[in-house]
């Protein structure tokens, strides 16, 4: 099948650009001697872990366990969860999960790893914790110093949880704009994340895992003196949001919307077959000047604005030859918000579509 014969709209994986994508977040990972364990929110689909995995990549993260169960299913047996978990019917299903997978659980509060600890305790068995540490996003995580100190303590003391180290997300990264301050966020991170390990280790308690990193963050953080680990997600296919940012290549994208011009009511304005509950109102119209999506090949069309299902083409005078039926290919603005509202995807090369893959963890956000 070629990707003329698929019909619209549909979400597109290039082979060629994800397998770049993957190769190059490794080749940093193993430049520095540091893990890879990539968030898996941003493809929600076994085959592309797979593929990081198999290029190198420790394992993978997830936000949600539904995520962790659907990746475990499909053979992936080294699953962080980056998320807190909370709530008896998790507990039990987390428990069930250790049985088929080797875990890793971010804990924040004492509540929480006491009570995985009591869950854990009837069948025996032991997770892996790291201890989350706040550097500054202000979502979750303790704040560095002595609150950190008193929550690693605390877990190292706990039966059936086997405290492994620190995690932090700097999801402020995402401000940053160019190299210069990615690197300088990086920095942060990074400096804070080993300084919470060493201040543990000094206190008796061992810290092997130091993981950290975003898309924008983790090119310079991986450099960072006493970082382990790097959990990267949205590197794997790019967006306008991260080229906005300075963190990937437009022409490294590999994730696009394939639609379809539906309607033409001016000579300026032309409507395609999907609007915000494919790609999303995530993140803002980006610094390229094309609203909320880049059109392949047509750098006169912006996708100005979107209703649920259409979307509103704004064409400059040399593009208004467009006719309804005309197919177009759209870079989003957020990769990860895209995945998670579409059943499946196209995996392509050039023209040729080799497989349909269902995105299996797609809906689990419990
Ligand atoms: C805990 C955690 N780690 C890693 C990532 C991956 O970052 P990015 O989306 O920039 O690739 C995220 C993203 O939300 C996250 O929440």
């Amino acid at each position: 099948m070629v990707k003329g014969q698929l019909d619209t709209p549909y979400v597109l994986v290039d082979l060629d650009k994800v397998e770049h994508n993957i190769a190059s977040m490794q080749a940093v990972a193993n430049r520095y001697g540091v893990r890879l364990r990539p968030h898996a929110k941003t493809h929600k689909t076994p085959e592309l872990a797979h593929m990081q995995i198999a290029a190198g990549a420790i394992g993978i993260t997830v936000a949600k366990l539904g995520e962790a169960e659907v990746m475990a299913a499909a053979g992936i047996n080294d699953i962080m969860i980056a998320y807190p978990i909370v709530s008896e019917a998790k507990l039990a299903r987390l428990v069930a999960l250790a049985r088929t997978a080797k875990l890793t659980v971010a804990v924040d509060s004492c509540e929480a790893a006491a009570a995985l600890s009591r869950a854990l305790a009837p069948s025996g068995a032991t997770i892996d914790a790291l201890v989350e540490l706040d550097c500054g996003f202000g979502r979750v995580g303790v704040p560095r110093g002595e609150p950190l100190l008193r929550l690693a303590r605390f877990v190292a003391g706990l039966a059936g949880l086997k405290l492994r180290g620190v995690l932090t997300f700097a999801g402020h990264a995402y401000e940053a704009r160019g190299s210069e301050q990615l690197r300088a966020a990086a920095a942060q991170e990074g400096a804070a994340a080993a300084e919470a390990a060493a201040m543990c280790r000094a206190a008796g308690i061992a810290m092997e895992t130091v993981s950290v990193g975003s898309t924008p963050s983790s090119r310079y953080a991986a450099s960072c003196e006493g970082v382990t680990e790097i959990r990267p997600g949205a590197y794997l296919f790019g967006d306008l949001m991260q080229v906005d940012i300075g963190a990937h290549a437009l022409t490294n994208c590999a994730l696009t919307v394939l639609v379809t011009v539906v309607s033409r009511p001016a000579p300026d304005r032309a409507v395609i077959d999907a609007g915000t509950k494919l790609f999303t109102m995530d993140g803002n119209p980006t610094t390229l000047g094309t609203g909320r999506g880049w059109v392949i090949g047509h750098p006169g069309i912006a996708l100005e604005w979107l209703t649920e299902e259409h979307g509103m083409l704004r064409l400059a005078p040399e593009e208004q030859r467009l006719r309804i039926g005309d197919r177009l290919e759209i870079v989003p603005v957020h990769c990860c918000g895209v995945i998670s509202l579409t059943d499946e995807v196209a995996a392509v090369r050039g023209d040729r579509v080799e497989s349909i893959w269902k995105v299996a963890a797609r809906g689990q956000v419990r």
